[in-house]
């Protein structure tokens, strides 16, 4: 970034929790320490926590600044100081945390003002109208929604009407941290900056797509927010479909807002909607039992370590997904694109495999599709498999081998986490890279009518044990067609 980064007030609602000690702060220091925040810029954390400034720096300091590499202790002593903190009660009767952030903020309002809500989604309504009513929402403001957006199509709606009675469109910027990793513009790059294989990516030449993203994580003490979520709409809802939209859009004529985003819409709404019996067909919900992750034994979601003890909720709630999904147009048509998602998965990889279709006549035993595969984490790169003969006299015997590209080898330097790139396209006013109110209610509802099959099934999920790919149900998915899916640890 070459521009000289102008003053700015981000204000968090929620900037004591786990996303703001995880995420957030250490991607806000980050970007102090690499010069692109204004010595000026304010990071205003709000919470219930009644905490002096004083003291919320203490927390960032004993929480945050392990997990960062401070190599000079000046810059650290920076980052803290644009720490404030504000005591805020929402829906309550108290007026002193307004008062305060209103004095805060008095005198600064021609610099950009990022509201961002890190807070349940059925705060971010009446966050919007007590911002509006203390007279906080400048030209310059913009607010930040985290997902998920909503339970459904219907909760989505009333939660995006309620923020946009309050702010326009242009200044929502709804995240979704996948469209902010490294390999995920990468794919925008290789798709369009690259001529050969623009003739090729189509269901002439495609097989099938499979997009997998695979946690070892399994989910203690998250039970309050996961029963009621699931991977379909904690992971599927949001992540995968937005890499499958990536994946699937047409060539935008411009690198813009709105042009990458309307080609994005158009392939959700192509998207061929699972519904009734189909759901069983095409889809697979499984739950983890207890199992090995890491060498070491751990719980099966109904025992995991939790304040709250299991209910019916906990017993039905899917903590892993695989849909079979198809985009209803002519470059698509008959290619699958199969999602997966699960938490206890044997290792960590997230990724996209763009499987090519076979030589349509083989001279040689043995080969096998050409597969492209695109990995988000870890070690981010991308991998065209290809066939080559091995090495000796004899027999011609055929080899898959990768031509492959290391982001971390070939370029050096710091690949920026996706919140830091992410916070810095709000602070500049860039929403490319953000969803729009369409394309969020677009993806919910294809969701839905599985999401209602799912919740009127009274068996559970199929069980697979931690540490294990996923049910047997998955298998069967792919393998119905005789297709297998990729398994192979990137670690
Ligand atoms: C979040 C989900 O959006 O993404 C979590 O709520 C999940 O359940 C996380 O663990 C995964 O993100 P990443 O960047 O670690 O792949």
């Amino acid at each position: 970034m070459s521009e000289t980064p102008q003053p700015a007030d981000l204000i968090v609602f929620g900037g004591t929790g786990d996303l703001s000690m995880r995420k957030l702060l250490p991607a806000l220091y980050h970007a102090d320490r690499d010069g692109l925040l204004s010595p000026e810029t304010r990071i205003i954390a709000m919470s219930r926590g009644g905490l002096a400034d004083a003291d919320f720096r203490g927390k960032v300091d004993a929480e945050v600044r392990d997990s960062v590499p401070v190599d000079d202790p000046g810059v650290w002593r920076r980052f803290l100081d644009r720490l404030h903190h504000v005591t805020i009660d929402i829906g309550g009767q108290d007026p002193t945390g307004w008062a305060r952030l209103t004095g805060m903020l008095a005198g600064h309002e021609q610099r950009d003002r990022v509201f961002y809500l890190a807070s349940p989604p059925m705060t971010f309504g009446p966050f919007c109208r007590e911002v509006n009513r203390a007279g906080l929402v400048t030209p310059a403001s913009r607010v930040v929604l985290e997902k998920p957006l909503g339970r459904d199509l219907a909760s989505a709606q009333h939660i995006n009407d309620e923020v946009g009675a309050i702010f326009h469109e242009r200044q929502i910027y709804r995240i979704d941290h996948y469209l902010g990793k490294e390999t995920v513009q990468n794919l925008l790059v290789l798709r369009f900056a690259n001529a050969f294989l623009e003739p090729i990516w189509n269901s002439l030449w495609i097989d099938h797509v499979q997009i997998t993203v695979a946690e070892t994580v399994g989910t203690p003490g998250r039970r309050g927010y996961y029963d009621h979520a699931g991977a379909l709409r904690d992971m599927v809802q949001n992540h995968l479909l937005q890499l499958l939209c990536l994946v699937a859009m047409e060539p935008p004529s411009r690198n813009d807002r709105e042009s990458i985003r309307d080609e994005k819409v158009k392939v959700l709404e192509a998207l061929r909607p699972i519904t009734g019996s189909e759901v069983d067909r095409f889809t697979v919900r499984g739950q983890y039992t207890a199992g090995e992750s890491g060498g070491a034994k751990v719980p099966g979601y109904l025992d995991e370590p939790d304040n709250t003890a299991p209910t019916e909720a906990s017993r039905q709630v899917e903590t892993f997904a695989a849909i079979r999904a198809e985009v209803k147009n002519w470059r698509w048509a008959g290619v699958p694109f199969y999602l997966r998602t699960g938490k206890r998965m044997p290792y960590r990889c997230s990724e996209i495999v763009v499987q090519f279709k076979d030589v349509p006549h083989s001279i040689f035993p043995g080969s096998a599709p050409n597969r492209l595969v695109l990995r988000l984490q870890p070690s981010e790169g991308i991998q065209l498999h290809i066939m080559a003969k091995e090495p000796g006299a004899g027999e011609v015997t055929l080899k898959p081998v990768p031509l492959g590209l290391s982001f971390a080898e070939t370029f050096a330097g710091r690949v920026p986490d996706a919140y830091e790139r992410l916070l810095l396209d709000v602070l500049a006013g860039n929403p490319t890279l953000f969803m729009r109110r369409d394309e969020v209610e677009a993806a919910w509802r294809w969701i839905d009518p599985i999401r209602s099959e799912w919740d009127a099934q009274t068996m559970p999920p199929e069980p697979y044990a931690a540490g294990t790919p996923g049910p047997a149900g998955a298998l069967d998915l792919v393998a119905r067609s005789g297709r297998s899916w990729h398994e192979e640890n990137p670690a």
